[in-house]
């Protein structure tokens, strides 16, 4: 290799070594600055003969091409690579997710409360509303359930620091069974002038669902829950009307046309006869197994007094039912708190 060509390897070695434009210019400046080696080759020519000047210049020239050419490429290249890193440096991202809003939905014990509502509304029930803090007479007195009877226990409940008139504490009601005589009151009184016009009042026929409260807490029991109260008086209703309305209402509500009932004898004080309704599901998880969602019966003479009304006239059936076993039943979900906790994460699902 002759001289300039070795010179020129040097130069290409040096400019490809340099990391940045300052490290380029400065082994740019050793071979074509002031003190350069071209430079140096340049200012040695002029003891050179005419004939040995132009081949010898003509060759420093090339070399000096040569050098330049390359200098050029690696500047280039040094911007391209710093513009990339800028570039990486200031990158936004576009794969980050949007904040999206997801669209909201009905809880799923409202779901069912809606549920409940349509299937009765279509069988001709009105569908009441009434207070949650309760006076001791609608929650318990009217119902045939008198001061210190030991069934008050089965409901052991929440007072407040109001009295009513009868210096009894307000309750925070612990069954919509109030909303029986409530409701009773409420239609005696918007039928009476049609009454006092000798007109028959029509029959009673309502459910009355919302939140009830008790001292209670576990996977199947929540101090706060729901119920749906049901009620059906008239001339001639009987516990056939019940088993038919009710047997109608779970199919209806279940989908499931071959769901078995069962009316097992029980107690409340409100009802003589009473019975807990059992439902069995012929399929599915469930099935073969009877479970409890309603409590019913025939109203008792001693409430339908308590309503205005005679008892050797009226008769018929009430019930109630518990909207957060059903929403369990009908979701397969287990543990009734989930319902109340507000994890997005377990409602998300009911959207
Ligand atoms: N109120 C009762 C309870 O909470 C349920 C109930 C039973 C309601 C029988 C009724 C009925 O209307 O007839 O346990």
């Amino acid at each position: 290799m002759n001289e300039l060509d070795s010179i020129v390897d040097s130069a290409r070695q040096a400019f490809a070594a340099a990391a940045t434009p300052a490290d380029l210019e400065n082994a740019k400046a050793r071979f074509t600055g002031k003190a350069g080696r071209i430079t140096e080759l340049m200012k040695g020519m002029g003891a050179l003969g005419v004939d040995e000047k132009k081949t010898r210049g003509a060759a420093i020239n090339l070399a000096k091409q040569a050098i330049e050419a390359a200098l050029a490429d690696r500047r280039q290249a040094l911007a391209d690579a710093e513009l990339q890193a800028q570039l990486k440096a200031e990158a936004l991202d576009v794969s980050l997710p949007g904040r999206l809003r997801e669209p909201g939905g009905l809880h799923p014990v409202s779901r069912t409360m809606e549920r409940i509502e349509l299937i009765f509304s279509s069988m001709g029930f009105d569908v009441a509303d009434g207070p949650e803090i309760e006076s001791d007479w609608h929650s318990f007195t009217s119902l045939n359930n008198p001061p210190n009877h030991p069934a008050r226990s089965m409901q052991d409940t929440f007072y407040v620091d109001i009295k009513g008139d009868d210096g009894v504490a307000y309750n925070l009601r612990p069954h919509t069974s109030p909303m029986q005589v409530r409701y009773a009151h409420q239609h005696i009184k918007k039928h009476a002038d049609a009454a006092r016009a000798g007109a028959a009042m029509p029959e009673i026929r309502v459910i009355a669902p919302g939140r009830t409260y008790r001292v209670d807490s576990d996977a199947t029991h929540s101090p706060m829950f729901h119920q749906c109260e049901g009620l059906w008086l008239g001339d001639n209703v009987s516990f056939k009307d019940l088993k038919v309305v009710f047997t109608d209402f779970c199919r209806t509500f279940f989908e499931s046309n071959d769901l078995a009932l069962r009316f097992r004898p029980s107690f409340f004080p409100f009802t003589e006869p009473s019975a807990e309704i059992d439902i069995q599901f012929q399929s599915g998880p469930l099935a073969g197994r009877w479970l409890e969602v309603a409590g019913s019966g025939q109203v008792h003479p001693a409430v339908v007094r308590n309503m205005g009304l005679d008892p050797e006239k009226y008769i018929g059936f009430a019930f109630g039912m518990g909207p957060d076993r059903l929403t369990m039943l009908r979701y397969g979900v287990d543990d009734l708190r989930l319902f109340f906790d507000g994890d997005v994460r377990f409602l998300r699902q009911f959207r």
